[in-house]
């Protein structure tokens, strides 16, 4: 451990401590996961390592706005109960100094290898885009998925074929036919957003193979890239930015979403039209993987950038991840169910069925399941979701931040699954075809429902999240 990681260490358990002498915040959420205090991002390094599931998170425990980036860690043998785990990497080594960046996980034999964006700024008088900044690739080793063996540099910019800005980051690796595939994103000399795709048989050396791109440029950056194949089909997730796309799914600052991918990653592959992941306000740089049997997907319940605020900050946090969602093959798109375990968190069932109006109440954290096609409305007293020709609308006229109105093409809803925590609301419509993910910050958790239309709902009561 060299004198910056000791410090490091020392001031987190500092902030940490600080943070939890707080009064308990009635905006924390209790099954999503967030940061102990300070600043949480993008997942990482997610992964099923020797019967636990790891969640690595984009971590600044010392201001609630962010700053340098470590890399934080929840873990989990059923994704009910937790453990908080030391942070895994901090920025401590010079070709990691300004941020231990988004990176995935490797399983293997003798342990966990985590591949990340280890940040570099310069001092001077750079625009860090096309100069002054260091996107290295980096690979630490951990004998047993919490505790860190060694960290390497394995590739800098000076490695990256020609012709790309500084911008070159989040590593995601897999195993494939006894190879390593990697891919990572990156913003060309032209302000064009691509895909870099490597190969390697030793996890360590690096060949540049292939570059996904769209034929016509889809934006400046794509950041955190993931390849994956379910069900027969490929698809490649990015979170581009400066996508030209508008309407609805389009409504953010940042895109987030998918392309199908027709022929093999590694030389002529075509990229589909791209597909929003979220029509929500709050969903960023999702990161899957699989454990043996599903394809799990987490996001980060965010956006960089946004023009709307999170209070909590003045708290001493700020963010959180999405619930851990299965990911399903529909033709060439994608549908995100809530993980089936977390029906172990429900508590009680009340039953309604309506024919014009009814209400009910729940508490601070509740799921709410409704069917039938002709539900108009569903309102939890300053969040409200309206289906009308043919567009669920979610609007937000109280508690929102800035946050008002977001629309997702919904022809007909069958169902509508309504998670709600304490300050973040996720909706997954007709068997998660569709889903919108944001943050809301009502005054009082506890919630009055109103249904409108003509339908049944059940609403449970939710247990939060155990840590051990
Ligand atoms: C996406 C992102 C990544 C980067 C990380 C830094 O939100 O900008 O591209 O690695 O956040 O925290």
């Amino acid at each position: 451990m060299n004198a910056l990681q000791k410090d490091l260490k020392k001031l987190t358990a500092l902030a940490e401590a600080a943070g939890a002498a707080q009064p308990p915040d009635p905006w924390r959420p209790g099954y999503h996961l967030s940061p102990p205090v300070g600043w949480l991002n993008d997942p990482n390094g997610l992964c099923f390592f020797r019967g636990e599931y790891h969640v690595f998170y984009q971590y600044s425990p010392f201001s609630p706005e962010g700053g340098v980036k470590f890399w934080g860690h929840f873990k989990s043998r059923d994704l009910l109960r937790w453990e908080r785990c030391p942070v895994m990497l901090y920025s401590d080594q010079p070709f990691d100094v300004h941020g231990a960046y988004s990176g995935s996980a490797l399983c293997e034999e003798d342990g966990l290898y985590l591949y990340y964006t280890g940040n570099i700024k310069h001092a001077g008088d750079y625009d860090y885009i096309r100069t002054g900044r260091g996107h290295n690739t980096v690979l630490a080793w951990s004998p047993d998925g919490v505790s860190l063996g060694w960290k390497r540099l394995l590739l800098e910019n000076a490695g990256y074929p020609a012709g790309l800005t500084c911008h070159v980051r989040d590593p995601k690796v897999w195993k494939q036919d006894g190879r390593y595939y990697m891919v990572q994103g990156a913003r060309t000399l032209e302000d064009e957003g691509v895909v870099l795709v490597f190969e390697s048989d030793d996890r360590l050396n690096w060949r540049h193979i292939n570059t996904l791109r769209t034929q016509e440029p889809y934006g400046y950056m794509w950041e955190c890239p993931d390849l994956f194949e379910l069900d027969g089909q490929w698809f490649l997730l990015v979170s581009p930015q400066g996508a030209p796309g508008h309407g609805p799914g389009f409504e953010n600052v940042y895109a987030c979403g998918y392309f199908p991918l027709e022929g093999d990653f590694r030389g002529g592959a075509r990229l589909g039209a791209f597909v929003p992941f979220d029509y929500g306000f709050d969903f960023y740089a999702p990161q899957t993987f699989s454990d043996g049997t599903r394809r799990l997907l987490i996001g980060w319940q965010g956006m960089p950038d946004a023009d709307y605020t999170n209070p909590t900050a003045e708290r001493g946090w700020q963010h959180c991840l999405t619930i851990p969602r299965e990911l399903e093959r529909r033709g060439k798109t994608l549908a995100q169910r809530p993980a089936r375990e977390l029906e172990a968190l429900r508590k009680g069932a009340q039953e309604y069925r309506f024919d014009g109006t009814a209400t009910a109440e729940i508490g601070a954290m509740a799921e709410i399941v409704v069917e039938g096609g002709n539900v108009r409305e569903v309102d939890l007293g300053g969040l409200a979701l309206r289906l009308q020709d043919g567009l669920l609308t979610l609007e937000i006229a109280e508690g929102g931040h800035g946050r008002q109105t977001r629309r997702a093409p919904v022809a007909a809803s069958d169902t509508l699954r309504i998670f709600w925590d304490a300050s973040t609301v996720e909706v997954f419509v007709n068997g998660g075809e569709t889903v919108l993910s944001t943050r809301w910050y009502p005054a009082e958790p506890a919630r009055k429902l109103t249904f409108k239309g003509c339908g049944a709902a059940t609403v449970y009561g939710l247990k939060p999240f155990t840590f051990l």
